[in-house]
């Protein structure tokens, strides 16, 4: 595990695009994982200045986005495939043929999660995977209890993740209760990924992940039997990780 402490949000997010403008450099058919949330938005902007200034090329790219609420179409303002339209997509050239966002709607979730894990196979896997963290130490939808062999599935969102969420919705009875995700092994499956962590709030889940036990209880400490995983957080997020990474990044 690489941890990288930035002092700031932006730096963090300059980062992780100087890191995926890089791969993508040296593989212009990259097959890319996705996160949703406030997190990468950051990284998202620089992607789009990056492909807008400096010509980064999408147009070979596969993406697969790490999950989606259950209920909701892809024109809810509050679905994943609305915000990766609105925040990365519509301002890159990604061909949408390529772009993966799971289904909510679909008419069996059961077969669409195998359908999409086959559909990542088929890609050669996914290269490199941009993951947020909860601050329960989520990845994804996999909450703590979630089983580190996890493949993509439903799963039931946690009263603290409906109420976190409940502030992008008119009501909280909105809120949808199940979501598709990607499983802890099918994010292990990646052959890089980047965990991202802003703010004092995801202090305690970066510590725990990084520095903690591996445990079911921490998903994310699942990362630290990645064999490629490089962590990059802003100086709040990175607080309460040792003093050895005082001088990192
Ligand atoms: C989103 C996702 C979630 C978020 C996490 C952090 O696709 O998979 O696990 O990464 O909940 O969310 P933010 O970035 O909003 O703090």
């Amino acid at each position: 595990m690489l941890v990288i402490v930035k002092e700031t949000y932006d730096d963090m997010s300059k980062e992780a695009a100087k890191v995926v403008a890089d791969r993508l450099r040296k593989k212009p058919n990259l097959v890319l994982g996705l996160a949703t949330g406030s997190t990468p938005l950051g990284l998202y902007k620089e992607l789009i200045r990056m492909h807008k200034e400096e010509g980064l090329d999408f147009s070979k790219v596969t993406t697969f986005n790490l999950d989606e609420y259950i209920g909701l179409p892809p024109s809810h303002d509050q679905s994943y495939h609305c915000f990766m339209h609105e925040n990365l997509f519509k301002h890159i050239n990604i061909d949408a043929r390529f772009v993966h966002v799971p289904h909510g709607m679909a008419d069996d979730i059961d077969a669409f999660c195998v359908w999409y894990e086959e559909e990542m196979k088929k890609a050669g896997g996914i290269d490199l995977q941009i993951l947020g963290i909860g601050a329960n130490g989520h990845i994804a939808f996999n909450e703590p209890g979630s089983s580190l062999g996890s493949r993509t599935r439903i799963k039931t969102l946690t009263k603290k993740t409906i109420d976190d969420n409940a502030r992008f919705f008119a009501k909280k009875e909105e809120v949808p209760r199940f979501a598709i995700t990607m499983g802890i092994g099918t994010i292990m499956d990646a052959k890089e990924v980047i965990l991202l962590a802003s703010k004092a709030s995801k202090a305690e889940a970066v510590k725990a992940a990084v520095e903690g036990p591996i445990t079911a209880m921490v998903p994310a400490s699942m990362l630290q039997m990645h064999r490629k995983a490089i962590v990059i957080v802003d100086k709040d997020a990175g607080s309460k990780l040792g003093a050895e990474f005082e001088n990192y990044g």
